[in-house]
């Protein structure tokens, strides 16, 4: 099958002047000041291209915004892409993230072969080198990015590599670069990585094919041992949650059980982490059928686990000295004559027996299993990540993940790593008047609440399976799916989150 693009960044220490490149790409702010150092010794060499060009107002470097001019034989580069990066004191990592996914985008669908970045130029000084390395690596590899290894006629075609350098003319900045460089790769990677497993549709990935990619995955690292509990084992453990969801194809239900140990014995104080990801491989809704409009979009279902699956590739390539696991609990939601069915009680791993009410709220119901084997299992800390509810996609749309918690500290750490990651969250409740919405009057728990707040009563549902543990619910339905092509990013999975939970972890280390 076709590769997904290799892409390979590294920097060069080379004043952009004289790089020899397809693509010269430099930044500059909309606040009307001059351009940065290599922006002017550039525009001296094109004979003042860049400087007509801002002084007739076809840029303005407005952030979303790009210009080409060409080489024309003056300087090395073939082109130079000129790219808005608004107001310099709103810039964040993230400015520089985007800018760099629109350069790799344009890049690849040009045709290119190298790319040069010299985007940290203009925010030095504003943000740290480091991070703008990260940065940079992270939006190149997300940029480029193309899932078409099933188009087997393509008359454009694309290609199959594309060269990706930072350069600057100072050893100094090379340096701190650097330092970001290569973990910006080893994530930009991992997320390319989850979004082609997310893109694959259902009759490609189910429970048990998506447990041989995590076992082959983590063959690829000596730190990672992969072990599934297949239909049997989750029989033998009582794990009714995730049978029952699982029940209704013959593609059989799984947990998939990621265990990392780290390079170098983890810091005293630091918990010990599971991440819990949702892997529903396609989410008909079951006997609560679902409309059939835009159900082909079910097949992402499954992108919360992948996103801790590919979230554990990239801590087992970083040797991240933290003690982490990863939990991905698997099924297919179909309607047939062995699924389950509303009305039906459901006796979970955790004991807790669960009345449903719709076999379209089946995300809880492979979590709430996988949760308790958490906390059975002594973690300190739990993250969850799941599109989990059409609810948070109502409510925050595709810019934020919703986040529940039951610990203070937790938000501010998965704030913090969102504000480094770019991957965005926002904070939501589930306290306990949501979980008084989810109590049965004949079992212990429903798996539905009331018409309103549907994202915050599924996350008090959950809160119900981790006791006293410090826990966090990442709700990123709006995130993964429904996603339509831009500037910086193709159609189809984002793989939201691999970001988020590597920086955070990575920022647990630091
Ligand atoms: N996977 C869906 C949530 C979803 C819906 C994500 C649309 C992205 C876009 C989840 O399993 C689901 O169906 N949730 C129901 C819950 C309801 C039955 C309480 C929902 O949100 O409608
Ligand atoms: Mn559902
Ligand atoms: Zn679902």
């Amino acid at each position: 099958m076709k590769q997904i693009i290799a892409v390979d960044i590294k920097t060069r220490k080379v004043e952009p002047t004289r790089c020899k490149t397809d693509m010269l790409i430099v930044g500059r702010f909309s606040d009307g000041t001059s351009l940065d150092k290599s922006g002017r010794a550039l525009d001296e060499k094109l004979g003042g291209a860049i400087r007509r060009l801002v002084k007739l107002g076809d840029f303005v470097g407005k952030a979303g915004t790009n210009t080409i001019l060409y080489g024309d034989g003056k300087i090395p580069a073939q082109r130079v892409m000129l790219i808005g990066l608004g107001e310099p004191k709103k810039v964040t990592p993230e400015t520089i993230r985007k800018a760099a996914a629109t350069a790799a985008n344009q890049a690849v669908n040009m045709k290119l072969r190298t790319l040069s970045l010299a985007l940290h130029q203009a925010a030095h000084g504003r943000l740290d080198m480091a991070q703008m390395g990260k940065a940079m690596a992270e939006g190149v590899y997300f940029g480029s990015y193309r899932y078409d290894e099933f188009v087997t006629e393509s008359p454009n075609g694309r290609r199959s590599a594309l060269k990706v350098e930072v350069v600057d003319g100072q050893a100094a900045p090379i340096q701190a670069l650097n330092r970001g460089l290569a973990a910006g790769a080893v994530i930009g990677r991992a997320q390319s990585y989850a979004r082609t497993i997310a893109n694959r549709p259902g009759n490609v990935i189910t429970p048990p094919t998506l447990a041989k990619a995590a076992v082959e995955m983590a063959r690829g690292t000596s730190r990672l041992r992969c072990t599934v509990f297949d239909a049997r084992q989750l029989r033998a453990n009582k794990m009714g949650g995730i049978l029952a969801v699982g029940a209704g194809s013959k593609n059989e239900p799984r947990l998939i059980v990621l265990k990392y140990t780290p390079a170098t014995k983890p810091a005293k104080g630091l918990p010990r982490v599971a991440l819990v990801g949702k892997a529903v491989t396609f989410d008909s809704g079951g006997i609560s059928i679902k409309p059939s409009a835009d159900m082909d979009q079910m097949k992402l279902d499954k992108t919360g686990g992948i996103a801790v699956l590919a979230a554990m590739k990239a801590v087992a390539e970083l040797g991240l000295p933290v003690n982490v696991w990863g939990l991905i609990p698997s099924a297919e939601n179909l309607p047939g004559g062995s699924s389950y069915r509303p009305g039906d009680i459901v006796t979970t791993y955790s004991g807790k027996t669960v009345e449903i009410l719709n076999t379209d709220a089946e995300g809880r119901m492979i979590l709430c299993d996988a949760l308790a084997y958490a906390v059975k299992q002594k973690f300190e800390t739990i993250i969850d990540v799941a599109t989990l509810t059409g609810a948070c996609m109502v409510a925050l749309g595709q810019h934020k993940a919703g986040l529940m918690s039951n610990d203070d500290d937790l938000v501010a750490q998965l704030r913090q790593a969102a504000d480094d990651s770019g991957e965005n969250v926002w904070h939501l409740p589930c306290g306990d008047e949501y979980a008084d919405e989810m109590k049965s009057k004949i079992a212990d728990l429903r798996n539905t609440g009331g018409r309103w707040g549907g994202a915050c009563t599924a996350a008090a549902f959950l809160r119900q399976f981790v006791g006293e543990t410090k826990w966090a619910h990442l709700d990123i339905a709006g995130m993964d799916i429904f996603q339509k092509a831009t500037d910086h990013a193709t159609v189809g999975s984002t793989g939201f989150g691999v970001r988020l939970l590597v920086t955070y972890l990575m920022n647990l280390t630091r």
